[in-house]
């Protein structure tokens, strides 16, 4: 990419920073900002790897989750405010494309609103994958990010955590899992965190977007699979 570079990032990260803390300030279900600083992280690796854009990558897994509906009462005033911080930015060196790409990315990162869309292309090469616009390669990096969040240890946490928040049961052997779901009853509809392995978390790792994404889902994924064998095996009290 052709930008020019700000002379020092650091202000940015920091002014974004604290944008982020003061929207998310309260949430208990698993977006809280060690989230966002996992996702940072993970996304600043992919996006390395892959040659993105690091600058845009950062400010990006930053932001992805300020407009989230679950966590907005009016998703309307947070695009709102998100907006009005991204115009700010122009002010302190960041160029309109940076900009732009970051607006792109975080309108696009979320799991939910690709549901309707998903196909079964993740495996090619890093490229058009799995929605009919072309993903910039910080999308593709922070995308996978977040889903990596949702695998592994942490993402086992993260499910029960947030189906403790939701009141919903752990497991329950008389709920099968909802396997062939759009976007509406994939938000509402009861289920257990248990059954939302089977309806999200095993499928995130066929639909990451970069090799270095595909392969740390896989071994979270492997991960999740042992933990869940054993789940079973103490539930029915073996
Ligand atoms: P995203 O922000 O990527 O759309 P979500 O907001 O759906 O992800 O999920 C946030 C976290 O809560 C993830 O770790 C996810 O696995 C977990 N989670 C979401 N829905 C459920 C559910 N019905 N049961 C258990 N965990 C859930
Ligand atoms: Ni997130």
């Amino acid at each position: 990419m052709s930008n020019i570079e700000p002379q020092n990032p650091k202000p940015l990260l920091a002014l974004t920073e604290s944008f982020v803390r003061a929207r998310l300030a309260g949430d208990a279900g698993g977006h809280d900002f060690a989230h966002i600083e996992r996702v940072r992280a993970v996304a600043l690796r992919i996006a390395a790897d892959i040659g993105a854009d690091l600058l845009v990558t950062e400010m990006a897994a930053l932001l992805h989750d300020v407009t989230d509906p679950k966590l907005n009462a009016s998703p309307e005033a947070a695009r709102k405010a998100l907006e009005a911080f991204l115009a700010s930015l122009a002010s302190l060196d960041l160029d309109v494309n940076r900009v732009d790409l970051i607006r792109d990315v975080v309108a696009r990162v979320s799991f939910g609103g690709e549901l309707p869309s998903l196909d079964s292309s993740a495996g090619k090469a890093q490229g058009n994958l799995g929605g009919t616009l072309e993903k910039p390669p910080e999308l593709m990096a922070v995308q996978d990010a977040d889903r990596l969040d949702a695998l592994g240890a942490i993402g086992i946490a993260r499910a029960f955590a947030y189906g403790g928040s939701k009141g919903q049961a752990m497991h329950d052997p008389e709920l099968p899992p909802r396997l062939a779901m759009d976007a509406q009853s994939y938000r509402n509809g009861k289920s257990t965190s248990v059954n939302h392995f089977h309806e999200k978390l095993f499928k995130l790792k066929d639909r990451m977007n970069t090799r270095l994404g595909r392969e740390l889902a896989e071994e979270r994924h492997a991960y999740m699979r042992t933990f869940l064998e054993r789940f079973q095996v103490e539930w029915r009290g073996e």
